[in-house]
């Protein structure tokens, strides 16, 4: 869910619905403001579907503005996404709105208690009973934040929360434990975010704030607690990014726009990162002897980013000669991972924010392991909760399927592994300086992939009524083959599948039958493997069955030729640097497909960008 709050002289009506269109790729499923309007009274504004829905509500009957309010744009958990359940949700007395991201995991208990007390519930969620819980605490004294002080004490699971009262205009309050929440600094107005995203049109200069801590703003002030009202210390830091960053700035989409950047989003990760033709990661300093003396890497991840992680596995295995798994990290945290102080935990995250892998980075650190997060949002819990991070620097990511950050954390991963293979002496520093040569060539070789991005629009075309897709990789192109699976289910909503080309005979290749179409990305004919001719094998195995057979293939590899039906050339690499260009043209055909079945690319049915509920 993505939650916005406002104090200051400007309209907080304009402030908060500014702030949550740019926050909607957290959640999109209903959206809710509430104002104190200069009246003094407090009113609620709260509808279904995306923000949009709610903007021509207000615009058709407009609600009293005023100077302080809270906004939110949510993703459902507890009840579906109705009017009634929208947040903000009130106290009893209607005094209080009150507003969460999150899960409140006793809220059974805790609403049977306020049941048994004789209060009413309109909604299913789990928020409500905060919101009634506020409005009961608020009467025994103290004034709202010490009171969210004592509900927040008694909640279990991750939240953050924001609540204003109508009868302390001029302040917001807000709580947060385990989810995310920034304060925006402005002049004269304070600000409130799930992230920089919610005011950086407004302000650059932004506090992170701690877990289990309490904030209070006011036009002027802003004050952070513990749960107990304790002051603690806050990191004041720059937003680094311009607000235009985040805009589309005449693409059709901000997926188009980000696939666009993918140069970029690669040259930037690299940048300042290589000095006489060597890695140098200076937030990596100090290290040395403990990444010398690990004897394991486990990368957790979810969704697009594990499948960087790998993509990772096969370079940092080569290179470092320390064994990698790559883990969901939800399957790693339940498990009871067997961790030392020898073994180095790497969670990739481009929100920084992603509840199942801050969770299994707690647990990493609680059984003694050594963390390090690959991450892309500046001063994400995980990446703060981590011993060191290693930023990719893609800029902000909107579209809510990945596809930048994908690049720039392999990008950051191949980095990470050339640091390591000379810290532990690995890697002949002659191969080396050629591997991030390779590196260095590949943004301008991601330019040629998108140059040839017409012939993919016109495959997506014909095949938008396609109802199963099936993708088959080799080696590193084997991730690939699953991140075009998933990019096809998420954005096209076709049923996809990626396999290990090597694994078709076992099992899948029973799913052939005419004109079922296969993308399968062929390894270079060069690869020191010889896994292109095993590949070619594969293609004819399914090719006699019928399959219709989508080739990503190097160019000038002409022994694809007579079993394809289509070839999608990309520009030569060496082999562990392909899936950056292998996986362009997969992304793009998933985009342009979604497109043409007119499904909206940036904010797919069902899903949010990050998602901070286990
Ligand atoms: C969500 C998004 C995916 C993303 C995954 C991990 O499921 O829809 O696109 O890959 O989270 O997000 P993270 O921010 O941790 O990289």
């Amino acid at each position: 869910c993505g939650i916005v709050g406002y104090v200051g002289s400007n309209s907080s009506l304009e402030v908060l619905l500014g702030g949550l269109r740019r926050l909607e790729y957290r959640g999109y499923d209903s959206a809710g403001v509430a104002v104190i309007g200069v009246d003094g009274t407090l009113s609620t504004r709260k509808r279904a579907g995306k923000l949009a829905v709610l903007a021509d509500d207000l615009e058709a009957s407009p609600m009293a503005d005023g100077q302080t309010g809270i906004g939110h744009t949510r993703w459902a958990t507890h009840g579906g996404p109705t009017d009634v359940n929208a947040h903000p949700h009130l106290s009893a007395d209607g005094r209080i709105a009150l507003i969460h991201n999150g899960i409140i995991e006793n809220f059974a208990g805790l609403k049977q208690e306020l049941l048994d007390d004789g209060f009413v519930f309109d909604s299913e969620t789990d928020t409500e009973v905060a919101a009634k819980m506020l409005g009961r605490e608020y009467e025994a004294g103290g004034g709202l934040a010490a009171a969210l002080g004592r509900v927040v004490s008694r909640l279990d699971g991750a939240f953050t929360l924001l609540a204003v009262h109508q009868d302390e205009p001029g302040v917001v309050v807000g709580a947060r434990r385990n989810s995310p929440l920034v304060i925006g600094l402005g002049e004269g107005e304070n600000f409130l975010g799930s992230d920089v995203a919610a005011f950086v049109e407004h302000t650059h200069r932004a506090l992170a704030i701690g877990q289990d801590q309490i904030v209070v703003i006011t036009a002027d002030e802003v004050t952070v607690t513990d749960f107990d009202g304790e002051p603690v210390e806050t990191h004041e830091f720059e937003v680094s990014w311009d607000a235009s960053a985040a805009e589309k700035g005449g693409w059709s989409s901000f997926m188009a726009k980000e696939i666009s950047e993918e140069p970029e989003a690669v040259a930037n990760t690299i940048l300042g990162r290589v000095v006489d033709g060597q890695v140098v990661l200076p937030e990596l300093e100090g290290l040395d002897e403990m990444l010398a003396g690990i004897d394991r890497v486990i990368v957790i991840a979810c969704g697009t980013a594990s499948y960087s992680g790998l993509v990772g596995k096969y370079a940092i295995e080569k290179w470092a000669r320390v064994p990698v798994e790559v883990e969901l990290s939800h399957e790693f945290r339940y498990r009871e991972p067997v961790l030392n102080e020898r073994t180095l935990v790497v969670s990739i995250s481009q929100s920084g924010e992603t509840m199942d892998t801050l969770m299994a980075v707690k647990y990493a650190i609680a059984n003694g392991a050594r963390t390090l997060s690959i991450c892309n949002t500046q001063g994400a819990t995980i990446a703060r909760e981590s011993d060191a991070v290693v930023y990719t620097h893609a800029g902000p990511e909107v579209a809510v399927a990945s596809t930048k950050a994908f690049v720039a954390q392999i990008t950051a991963l191949y980095l990470f592994g050339l640091h390591l293979s000379r810290v532990r002496g690995t890697l002949d520093p002659e191969v080396a300086a050629h591997q991030l040569a390779e590196l260095q060539s590949i943004p301008a070789k991601i330019e040629q992939v998108l140059g040839n991005g017409a012939e993919i629009t016109q495959l997506a075309k014909w095949m938008s009524d396609s109802r199963a897709v099936l993708f088959l990789g080799r080696h590193v192109g084997y991730p690939i083959a699953l991140e075009g699976a998933l990019k096809l289910k998420e954005l096209a909503y076709i049923h996809a599948e990626g396999f290990a080309a090597g694994e078709l005979k076992h099992g899948p290749i029973a799913l052939i039958e005419p004109g079922q179409p296969v993308f399968v990305i062929v390894p270079s004919p060069r690869d020191p493997n010889s896994l292109h001719a095993k590949v070619v094998s594969n293609i004819q195995e399914i090719r006699a069955r019928g399959a219709r057979i989508l080739a990503i293939a190097e160019e000038g590899d002409v022994a694809v030729l007579p079993f394809a039906d289509e070839v999608i050339r990309i520009p030569l690499a060496a082999p562990l640097f392909e899936p950056l260009l292998t996986v362009i043209p997969l992304q793009l055909f998933a985009m342009e497909l979604a497109t043409a079945k007119g499904l909206d690319v940036d904010q797919p049915r069902n899903l949010a960008k990050s998602v901070t509920v286990e």
